[in-house]
């Protein structure tokens, strides 16, 4: 699986944001070690604080089945109007993707003009919390 077929599952996932509120699509494509591959797109709630960002649909789907190693994770978003402007994980989700994935798990992002940006996690989340067992 190449970075760009992992963007592009995560470009179709956006397809199925629910996102009455904001309007923004998310959508993300997370791979496995073991090459299997969970897509997730955010959900939203009326009451706004029940929202749920697309990383850890993602995440939690591959968790649930038991998965515990991961490689990388594609992250695309945008309003219907196409903008340079990149899609990046929300502080939450890079807390919830370090309790999974390694410093060095790569997170793949895109605009809607094609351009594609790559981080690892230690990058984007250098301190995060952790209880330090
Ligand atoms: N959102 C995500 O799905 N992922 C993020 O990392 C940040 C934000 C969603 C939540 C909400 O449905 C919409 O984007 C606007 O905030």
């Amino acid at each position: 699986m190449t970075d760009l077929e992992l963007l592009n599952l995560a470009v179709n996932a956006m397809e199925n944001a629910y996102s009455p509120y904001s309007e923004f699509k998310v959508g993300a494509a997370l791979l496995c070690e073991n090459g299997d591959v969970y897509c997730g797109a955010n959900i939203e709630n009326s009451s706004y604080s029940a929202t749920i960002c697309a990383e850890r649909v993602a995440l939690f789907k591959a968790v649930s089945d038991r998965q515990t190693s991961f490689k990388s994770m594609a992250v695309v978003g945008c309003y219907p109007v196409k903008t340079q402007d990149f899609c990046y994980p929300c502080g939450v989700c890079l807390q919830t993707l370090r309790e999974f994935c390694a410093p060095d798990f790569k997170i793949i992002t895109a605009n809607s003009l094609g351009d594609i940006k790559e981080f690892t996690l230690k990058e984007l989340l250098p301190y995060g919390f952790s209880l330090g067992r």
